[in-house]
């Protein structure tokens, strides 16, 4: 790798936007045929960077050379003409058009130079996703894919344009384990073609896997950049937060008291897997749900909280029978559900942090058709300060702010429904691991005062660090529910995979 010639050169970029200094005189190094890690805290700078080499946003200042030749981009096309591809952080489909549509978009082949070649749109998707062992059926409408598939389409569509550097900014965010490999065999292959991979990501074990380099960001300047083999993930964590990180879990210092939740056979309707599910939730537990992707976690909690038709079941809290038939209804009831994908059904990104914050809890603000300005400026304050977003001021379009950020708000803004029974679906995805710490003390906090919290996540150490028990689920079905002093990583594995 040593002597792996530069690829792509930044030289003392800088990128301000009102009220914050985004970039400061970063460099940036990258080898052909190498993967270089690019990593640091949310809001560090790291997508900026990105967009600023991919013609996104234009630099204040700075160079950009390509194989020893200056270049600059004013749009997207021209980098992706030069062989520079990115695969966002949000995902940028058109929901409504087919997988093959969405690949090719703008670039159409035509036959008599009026009409979509659509057999050679076909056939050249299924080269691609052939040649990257990808298995989905090119004619399948977007909206139709989960999360996952749509990250390996993006993943696809950046390969199709031959490109000499690849952007993947938190590409695995979404992605179970599997997928993680599959991305990584895709990853190795684009490398040794001599691609230029730069790879962005909060799973630091996962940059110890794949990468060649690792680039530090903080505060928008470049910290340092290290080979792989010369430093470990403590050394990383340091460099990042700029300070020594202890432990990555605080204290489980919640008591579980009598029963809060008691879910009795949930069945759904357009789930058909998801049948007969019963579990209780304790007043001040933390409920863990783990699971492989498909395994119907988020259907259940979808369906607790009204997002889906139930076919039967009921739901009790507190002896009382709850319908939950709609989200408002089930607000009323004093639940909240953190969603699992943002820019689907989380974020409203033409509105301000502040209204991000308040939208779920408008009516307590709203007293005869009048807004109370003072008090919601109280509550937007107490949330921006208790989760430390990081924000230039809560008149900012959410939309500006960086990927970890947007999900504090969203939940900042459940809290203030002040819920009995939090629905969590990947509370941390795409958070620092300074920023996550500070979410599980809040996610214990919450349980201490007496309320119930389920989460789920498919990151392992996050279930055994942070829930009391752990509900597993494998194919619709609950695999077992165990409790988290008594168990391990494999007994869960193990339990994930039992009705496979
Ligand atoms: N279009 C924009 N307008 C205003 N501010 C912006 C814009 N884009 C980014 N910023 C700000 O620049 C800073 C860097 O954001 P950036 O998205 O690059 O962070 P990041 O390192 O990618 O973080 P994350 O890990 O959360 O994705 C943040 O403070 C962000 O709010
Ligand atoms: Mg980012």
């Amino acid at each position: 790798m040593e002597n792996n010639p530069i690829l792509l050169q930044v030289s003392d970029m800088s990128k301000s936007f009102p009220g914050v200094q985004a970039l400061n005189n970063v460099s940036l190094n990258v080898k052909k045929g190498t993967v270089h890690a690019l990593v640091g805290e949310n809001g560090a700078g790291k997508s900026t960077l990105m967009k600023c080499i991919f013609g996104i946003y234009h630099p204040d200042k700075g160079t950009l050379k390509l194989e020893g030749t200056t270049v600059s981009f004013s749009e997207p096309k021209q980098a992706l003409d030069n062989g520079i591809t990115m695969v966002h952080q949000e995902l940028n489909q058109v929901s409504r058009l087919r997988v093959m549509d969405n690949i090719w978009l703008g670039r159409f082949p035509m036959k008599n130079g009026i009409v979509i070649d659509e057999k050679k749109v076909l056939n050249d998707t299924k080269t691609i996703f052939s040649n990257l062992e990808i298995d989905i059926n090119p004619l399948t409408k977007v909206e139709k894919l989960s999360v996952s598939e749509r990250q390996m389409i993006e993943i696809a569509k950046a390969a199709s344009y031959n490109a000499k550097i690849i952007v993947m900014d938190e590409p695995t965010s979404s992605l179970s384990e599997k997928e993680v490999a599959h991305l990584f065999r895709v990853i190795n292959k684009l490398k040794e073609k001599g691609c230029g991979i730069i790879y962005i990501s909060h799973k630091l074990e996962e940059i110890f896997s794949i990468a060649d380099e690792v680039s530090v960001m903080r505060d928008g300047n470049m910290i340092s950049t290290e080979k792989i083999e010369d430093i470990n993930i403590d050394n990383v964590i340091t460099l990042m937060v700029g300070r020594k990180l202890d432990n990555r879990f605080p204290k489980k210092t919640n008591k579980t008291d009598g029963i809060l939740l008691e879910v009795k056979n949930l069945s759904l309707v357009y789930s058909q897997l998801v049948k007969n599910i019963s579990f209780t939730l304790k007043k001040g537990e933390i409920l863990g749900i783990a699971g492989l992707e498909g395994s119907m976690r988020t259907e259940i909690i979808e369906g607790l909280f009204g997002y889906r038709t139930k076919e039967s079941g009921e739901i009790i809290v507190n002896n009382s029978l709850c319908k939950n038939n709609s989200p408002s209804n089930s607000i009323k009831n004093k639940f909240a559900l953190l969603t699992e994908e943002r820019k689907y059904n989380g974020i409203f990104p033409g509105m301000t942090v502040k209204d991000n914050i308040m939208i779920s809890n408008i009516n307590e603000y709203c007293k005869f058709g009048v807004i109370n300005d003072e008090k919601v400026n109280k509550d937007v304050f107490k949330i921006i300060k208790s989760l430390n977003v990081k924000t230039p001021s809560e008149k900012a379009m959410i939309r500006n702010l960086s990927g970890g950020n947007q999900q504090k708000v969203i939940f900042g803004r459940w809290m203030l429904t002040s819920p009995d029974i939090l629905l969590l679906d990947e509370p941390t995805r795409g958070i620092d691991v300074g920023a996550k710490y500070e979410i599980y003390q809040l996610i214990i906090e919450l349980a201490k005062e007496g309320k119930g919290i389920i989460m789920i996540s498919s990151e392992m150490p996050e279930l055994l660090g942070v829930s009391n028990r752990i509900l597993v689920m494998s194919n619709g079905k609950i695999a077992g529910i165990v409790n988290t002093e008594e168990t391990n990583q494999e007994e869960i594995l193990r339990l994930a995979a039992k009705y496979l």
